[in-house]
């Protein structure tokens, strides 16, 4: 199943052609000639981009350059101005900070997206014992952790089994060795589950330790995008790693030697 995002003005009905369409654009995400205008300035610029199923790729750019519109546009939460996107409709994003519902508990948190007998305490807890969080099912959000609060959104969004999982900067507000623990963590929960992944990051090396692809958003297109050539599991360093590296810090204005 597939969605069809990007029609604008939005009031246009989506045409069932298009959903059709996708049977022949098997990939997780297909973004043709996107295109964002904020107050006369193009953020995306006719953007083309696909992601095959499964696949983790890795979006790096300077702020501003466009990261968060492009992921909320693939999360249907806003819409391009000009071009199309196809999505699978099962696709949930992690943002910055957890956005828990502080009058729920933690368990019924992780279920708030699920309807019915899905929204079960069992559910709930399979998904929480996966992120590590199962002993604090019934804690008020207030009273976990930066990591354990993020922990517990990553459980939100993995407990509906997407095809597509949005992060943007999730790690970002956490302390360094939360953040290893967490880059660890998703990397195994992505090849457990199997869905396209997204990551918006500013951390090279976080880019080149986890993404089977790196891209870099530069002047509202991808600028650059190359795989990452290296077995899993990864660690910074050597000379494969040290190329990219420096590859992307230049991509991404960093003159060379400053990046340390
Ligand atoms: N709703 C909006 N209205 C007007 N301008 C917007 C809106 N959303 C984003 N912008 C502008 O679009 C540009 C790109 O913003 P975006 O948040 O996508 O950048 P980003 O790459 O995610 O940056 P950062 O790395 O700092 O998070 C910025 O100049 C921002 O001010
Ligand atoms: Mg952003």
């Amino acid at each position: 199943m597939s969605t069809v995002l990007s029609y604008k003005p939005l009031a246009r009905p989506a045409r069932p052609a298009f959903a059709d369409s996708f049977a022949a654009h098997p990939e997780a995400v297909r973004i043709e000639d996107v295109s964002r205008i904020f107050a006369g300035a193009a953020v995306l610029d006719r953007l083309n981009l696909s992601v095959r199923g499964g696949e983790f790729v890795a979006l790096l750019g300077a702020s501003g350059s466009g990261k968060t519109t492009l992921l909320r546009i693939l999360a249907g939460l806003d819409a391009p101005d000009t071009g199309q996107a196809w999505v699978p409709e099962a696709r949930t994003v992690v943002f910055q900070e957890p956005r828990l519902v502080q009058a729920m508990k933690v368990w019924k948190n992780v279920v708030i997206g699920l309807r019915g007998a899905a929204a079960s305490r069992t559910r709930a807890e399979r998904a929480l014992a996966e992120v590590g969080l199962a002993h604090r099912a019934d804690a008020w959000p207030a009273t976990l952790s930066g990591g354990e609060a993020q922990r517990a959104a990553l459980a939100r969004a993995l407990v509906r089994e997407p095809k597509l999982l949005l992060l943007d900067e999730p790690f970002a507000a956490l302390d360094a060795l939360t953040r290893m623990k967490m880059q660890r963590l998703i990397h195994d929960l992505a090849r457990a589950h199997g869905p396209a992944t997204l990551l918006v990051t500013h951390d090279v090396e976080e880019a080149i330790l986890l993404a089977d692809r790196v891209l870099v958003l530069k002047e509202g297109r991808i600028g650059f995008d190359a795989r990452v050539p290296l077995p899993h599991p990864r660690k910074a360093g050597g000379p494969a790693f040290e190329a990219l590296r420096e590859r992307l810090l230049s991509e991404l204005g960093v003159p060379p030697g400053t990046g340390d």
